[in-house]
Order: structure tokens, then C-alpha cells, then sequence
């Protein structure tokens, strides 16, 4: 395996401009959600969250989730700003996988691996508009995609719905479901936002700071894959975010694997079923969000792989430590460790990913 491509799929991915089809962007539109001075702006490209406005404690709006001003910008963008990744959001080792006896490849982009669902996984595709609500108490809007048997190499028919609803003052629930519509097939949706609380493109995250409901993680190697298997306790580690900590405190003496520093770790969240999985809050901005989800883990993505030469809307530079990810999922390569919380979904079984981003000030 060549290193250059493994360095560069680590980064943001070069995007093949012919994803998605160039029939089916006619179809691609914006849609509102707002709620007195809380909006959020999506696309059914990709099942896309493209901005989340919120005030803070100084009685200023600013727009938190980095992000492209266009949606010809979305077709092309490489860093995942916001999609729902899927049919597996996380990496598969070597895009391979052995279910019910059968092997299956999936497309490899990750160096030798496969991540986001592979070349355009469902956050390159154009989603169904099921019901759209922009106004009201609980504006909402309900996407759906059918992903075809083989596509990506995965096994079966599966069916996605994602509804995206203000259920609350500054509340942003995401609640998804898929079901496997004629063969067992891993699924592991991942929503891929970057939030920056001082607003896109107003510098790093290093002083935010960060509280997890983890105890444990899984240590990835520099493919950031789990492959001992491990489950390791964060205490007496770079990894301890039990009580609030800054998130740049310790962020130089993390690997974020193939020469890359910083966060790109799975946490194991103490609990089950809906529950708190994080807390940030940023004092300089006077803005906090706090994440509940109902799945086992969560990935802690610090933006390692932005640099100087990122732009965002209004060309703004979205530098290292420019945003960060909370990623709620299944375990990392899953499929390939039975010792793991399994990620296989067979028909008659539903698949329920729930999220409630709760924004403070
Ligand atoms: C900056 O990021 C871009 C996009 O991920 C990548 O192509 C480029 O190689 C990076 N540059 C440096 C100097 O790391
Ligand atoms: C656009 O969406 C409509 C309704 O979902 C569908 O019938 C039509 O085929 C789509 N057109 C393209 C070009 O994808
Ligand atoms: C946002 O709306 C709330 C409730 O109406 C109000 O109290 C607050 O002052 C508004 N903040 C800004 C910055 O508009
Ligand atoms: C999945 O979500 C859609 C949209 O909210 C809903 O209509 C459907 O009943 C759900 N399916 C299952 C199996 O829960």
C-alpha cells in the first residue's frame, strides 16, 4: 500500500465530482427549521446539517457548525461537514467483513480501510423529503434513503429514515431508524458535525471545555483502528474528561494516527439507553451544548486533519482544532470483533440512533 494516499484519506477526502449523479442534484434543496432566534439550516444532500444558530449569554446570535455556504460547495466538500454518515460511519479494517459465512468488500478510502460508508456512503447521495414542518413549536423535517443491495459493497436492501426536529427552547433532536429489508447487514449512522461554540471560523476549540460521561475507550492503533480488541480505563490518561477539562489541555501528546496529533478516539459511555454522553461549554463565547444519544460509544474528533488551507463560508480559514466532533456510534470495525457490542441488523430487526443536541447560554 502507497503511504501518500494513506495520508491524504486521513485528511479530508479527495471527492469524485460525479457522486450522487448529476440528474438527481436538481432535487437538492435547503430547508429552515426555526424557532424564535434558534434555526438550523439542512440539505436532503447527505442528510446534511449545514448551520445551527443559537445565542449566547451576551445576547449575540453566531451560527456554531462549520460549515460551505453553497450547496454546489456540499457536492465537492471532502471534510464531512455535517452529514449523516452511513450505511457503517466508522472504519471497517481493510473494507472487509465475513456475515453469516459470505465475505463482502466494501470500497475502500481510508488508506487500506473503509470509513464514512466508503466512496459516497449516504452523505454523497440525495435523500427523500418525507415531511417538512419549517415553523411552529416543534419545526421538523423527516428525510429517507433506500440503500440497494451491494451498494458500497454491503449486504441487502436497507431502509433509513432520519427526522430532524427543535423539540425544545435551543433543543435539536435527531432520531433515526433502519431496517434491514431482505439480508443481515452491519449499520452504524454517524453524524458528522463540527461544532465551534464561539461560531464557524472565530479560531480554535482548545479552550472549550469538555466533560464526558466515559470511563473507558478503546485504544486504535495508527490506523485508528481497535484492532487489540482492547477496552482500557481513561484514568491517569490524556483520555480523562470525567470532570470538565479543556480540551486543548492535553491535546499535543494524543496520537491522531498516521502523524496527525490530537483526538480521534472511541469512548465506551458508562450507561445505557438515552442518557448525557457530553458536556462543553466555552467561556469565552458564554455558549455550552450538552449531547445525550442512546448508542454504546462515541467518537472525539478535534479537527486534526483541518489546516490554513480548509475554507469555509465566507472563505473564513478553518485551521487545526477549528471545530470538534462528538460522534455518537456503534464501536470502530465493529464486524470484525465479536468481542464487541454487535452492529448487525437482520430483517424484522429495527435500528434506533437517537440524538438530542441541548444548547445552553
Ligand atoms: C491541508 O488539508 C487539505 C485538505 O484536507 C489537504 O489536502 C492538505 O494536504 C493539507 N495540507 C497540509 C499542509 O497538511
Ligand atoms: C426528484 O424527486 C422526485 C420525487 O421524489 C422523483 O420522482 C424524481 O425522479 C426525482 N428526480 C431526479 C432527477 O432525481
Ligand atoms: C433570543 O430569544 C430569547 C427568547 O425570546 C430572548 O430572551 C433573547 O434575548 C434572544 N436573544 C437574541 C440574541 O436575540
Ligand atoms: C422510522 O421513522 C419513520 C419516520 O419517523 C417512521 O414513520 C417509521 O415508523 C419508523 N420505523 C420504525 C420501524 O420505527
Amino acid at each position: 500500500m502507497a503511504r501518500a494516499p494513506a495520508f491524504l484519506a486521513l485528511m479530508c477526502l479527495v471527492v469524485s465530482s460525479l457522486a450522487g449523479g448529476a440528474e438527481a442534484k436538481n432535487n437538492v434543496s435547503v430547508y429552515m427549521l426555526k424557532r424564535g432566534n434558534f434555526s438550523v439550516k439542512m440539505t436532503n444532500w447527505g442528510a446534511t446539517i449545514m448551520s445551527i444558530v443559537v445565542p449566547n449569554s451576551k445576547g449575540h446570535l453566531a451560527d456554531v457548525v462549520l460549515g460551505k455556504d453553497t450547496l454546489n460547495e456540499y457536492f465537492n466538500d471532502g471534510c464531512y461537514f455535517g452529514p449523516l454518515t452511513g450505511r457503517v460511519g466508522q472504519r471497517i479494517a481493510r473494507g472487509r467483513f465475513v456475515l453469516d459465512g459470505k465475505v463482502y468488500h466494501t470500497y475502500v478510502n481510508d488508506g487500506r480501510n473503509t470509513i464514512h460508508g466508503g466512496r459516497r456512503g449516504f452523505s454523497k447521495v440525495v435523500w427523500t423529503v418525507k415531511e417538512y414542518v419549517a415553523g411552529g413549536s416543534s419545526p421538523y423535517i423527516t428525510l429517507f434513503y433506500r440503500s440497494f443491495d451491494g451498494e458500497e459493497g454491503f449486504p441487502g436492501d436497507l431502509d433509513v429514515y432520519a427526522t430532524y426536529q427543535l423539540t425544545g427552547p435551543y433543543a435539536l433532536s435527531i432520531r433515526t431508524n433502519a431496517t434491514a429489508v431482505n439480508r443481515a447487514t452491519p449499520v452504524n449512522l454517524l453524524q458528522h458535525l463540527y461544532l465551534n461554540l464561539g461560531g464557524e471560523g472565530s479560531g480554535d476549540v482548545l479552550g472549550h471545555k469538555l466533560r464526558l460521561a466515559a470511563s473507558r475507550y478503546t485504544p486504535l492503533d495508527d490506523e485508528l483502528l481497535p484492532s487489540s480488541g482492547r477496552v482500557a480505563p481513561v484514568a491517569g490518561t490524556s483520555y480523562d474528561f470525567r470532570s470538565p477539562t479543556p480540551i486543548g489541555a492535553r491535546v499535543r501528546r494524543v496520537s491522531g494516527g498516521r502523524g496527525l496529533v490530537g483526538y480521534d478516539t472511541n469512548y465506551v459511555i458508562d450507561g445505557e439507553g438515552m442518557r448525557k454522553f457530553a458536556a462543553v461549554w466555552d467561556d469565552a463565547s458564554g455558549r455550552g451544548v450538552e449531547l445525550w444519544a442512546n448508542q454504546p460509544a462515541m467518537q472525539l474528533y478535534t479537527g486534526n486533519g483541518l489546516n490554513d488551507t480548509v475554507r469555509g463560508k465566507g472563505g473564513k480559514v478553518y485551521g487545526r482544532y477549528g471545530g470538534f466532533c462528538l460522534e455518537t456510534q456503534g464501536y470502530p470495525d465493529a464486524v470484525n470483533h465479536p468481542e464487541f457490542p454487535s452492529q448487525t441488523l437482520r430483517p424484522g430487526q429495527v435500528y434506533k440512533h437517537d440524538m438530542l443536541y441541548k444548547f445552553y447560554f
